[in-house]
């Protein structure tokens, strides 16, 4: 969290409920406005810097307050008109939509800059040039969708920002491609016409809860997979279907096909296949782009061991293994794993071997098995690594850590460790990958002292 400094705050800060008028005049990390209110700072939900917004209060804390922009009264000097906007609320899955594109890239790279100084008080890495996204809009491969109502019609679409309860009905998300925004109304118009009603979380009752829709980028496919609630109703004009029992709010259950299982797509010239459970970046353009700044990290001479691990269906470690001795994946997912050898397989490639394990306790038996590596690449999820698995990494002691980040403010400590036991970081790279949003990706090369 960035936060404000100055005024004294007042005796007591904002409460939940309460209606502020702030001018917003920063953005902290993970993207909400920062401002002041009577000395306190708020997070604002929907905010971007310069904009004067009356919000509403959402958590009163006791050294600050976060809360939602529910009106614009003046919109900041260098915002650009919002391109993608469901029932006249601005889409919540790109909140910085406002911001001109150059304005995000140079937050972004200030923000990874600050994390990696600020909470990770390191110095002395070269933090290259973001590499911008090739298209700012209609670049998502996978969307999920929840089922609602909107005046008493079914509704498909976004939960509204910050309400879990509220869903914004959506005809043409500009992060979704035309094909994948058709499939997701095709779906919805089945629904209606067929009067499956929507589930509803606080009643406990209803069918439809969620529809994730993925696209092979380069195959054209369209794969959609619906969430429902144990119950009968017409075959539905989808390719996978998966039940859940019960409340939560969870979309893996158990899956049936009804179409084609698996997505087809061709990346970095692979022709891969992934089962639906298993993790894709959802950029498919610009994880080419960021696989090759981990491969120019990596700097390899053909003859390196090279672990992969976080490593999803392979993507990462196969487009090494040209370049590698031999690559080892570890990932926690099975089924992922299953489609890694598969990819490894239908491309050709014999020096890749995948493993299913937590990387928790999998990195001391793969030690074990294929020896020591002369490069790692960790891509782990938003939380990082967990100090013990850090040591784990380091128990490695390999000449290069590559590292993926899809969060700065967890590679931070993750690359404080490293360097207290003797890794150096040399170079940062960001990534676009998530265009209209706060999301921030970087690769970071740690060498061996
Ligand atoms: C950000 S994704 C990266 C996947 C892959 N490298 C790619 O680029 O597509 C993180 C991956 O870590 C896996 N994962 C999460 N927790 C794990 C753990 N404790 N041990 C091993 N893998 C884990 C997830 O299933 C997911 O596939």
């Amino acid at each position: 969290m960035r936060e404000a400094s100055g005024t004294k705050p007042a005796a007591r800060g904002p409460r939940r409920g309460e209606l502020l008028e702030v001018e917003i005049e920063s953005l902290a990390f993970g993207g909400r406005g920062v401002a002041r209110s009577d000395g306190f700072v708020v997070f604002v939900a929907g905010g971007l810097p310069g904009d004067l917004v009356r919000a509403e209060v959402t958590k009163g804390k006791k050294r600050f307050a976060e809360a939602r922009a529910v009106e614009l009264l003046r919109p900041g000097a260098d915002r650009v008109p919002d391109a993608c906007v469901h029932g006249g609320e601005p889409c919540p899955g790109a909140p910085w939509q406002g911001l001109p594109y150059e304005r995000q890239l140079a937050e972004k790279t200030a923000q990874v800059d600050e994390a990696l100084r600020r909470i990770g008080g390191l110095d002395g890495f070269e933090l290259q040039q973001i590499v911008a996204a090739e298209e700012t809009w209609r670049y998502r491969n996978k969307l999920e969708y929840s089922f609602g109502e909107v005046d008493d019609e079914l509704a498909l679409g976004f939960h509204a920002r910050g309400r879990w309860d509220l869903i914004v009905d959506v005809d043409d998300c500009k992060l979704a491609s035309e094909a994948g925004n058709a499939a997701r109304n095709e779906v919805r118009e089945w629904a209606r016409s067929e009067a499956v009603p929507p589930y509803d979380a606080r009643a406990r009752r209803g069918v439809l809860r969620n529809l994730a829709v993925r696209e092979g980028r380069r195959t054209g496919q369209i794969q959609t997979r619906l969430v429902t609630s144990p119950a009968r109703f017409p075959r539905p004009p989808v390719d996978l279907h998966t039940v859940i029992e019960g409340d939560s709010g969870g979309t893996d259950g158990p899956t049936g096909a009804l179409g084609e299982e698996r997505l087809r797509e061709v990346l970095s010239g692979l022709q891969l296949e992934m089962s639906h459970g298993a993790f894709f970046q959802t950029n498919t353009e610009m994880a080419e782009r960021l696989y090759a700044v981990a491969a120019e990290y990596a700097g390899l001479s053909g003859r390196e061991r090279v672990f992969d691990l976080y490593c999803g269906i392979g993507t990462i470690g196969l487009t090494l293994a040209g370049r590698s001795g031999e690559v080892w994946g570890l990932e926690i997912v099975p089924e992922a794993i299953a489609d890694a050898e598969a990819n490894a397989k239908r491309n050709g490639i014999g020096n890749a071997r995948f493993l299913a394990a937590n990387a928790r306790t999998g990195v001391r038996p793969l030690l074990e098995q294929a020896g020591k590596p002369d490069v790692v690449v960790i891509d782990p999820p938003r939380a990082g690594l967990s100090q013990k698995i850090v040591r784990r990494v380091l128990e490695c002691e390999a000449k290069k850590i590559v590292y993926v980040s899809c969060n700065p403010t967890t590679l931070a400590p993750n690359a404080a460790q490293l360097t207290e036991a003797g890794y150096r970081l040399r170079r940062v790279r960001p990534v676009d990958m998530f265009p209209q949003t706060p999301h921030i990706e970087c690769v970071a090369l740690f060498e061996r002292e």
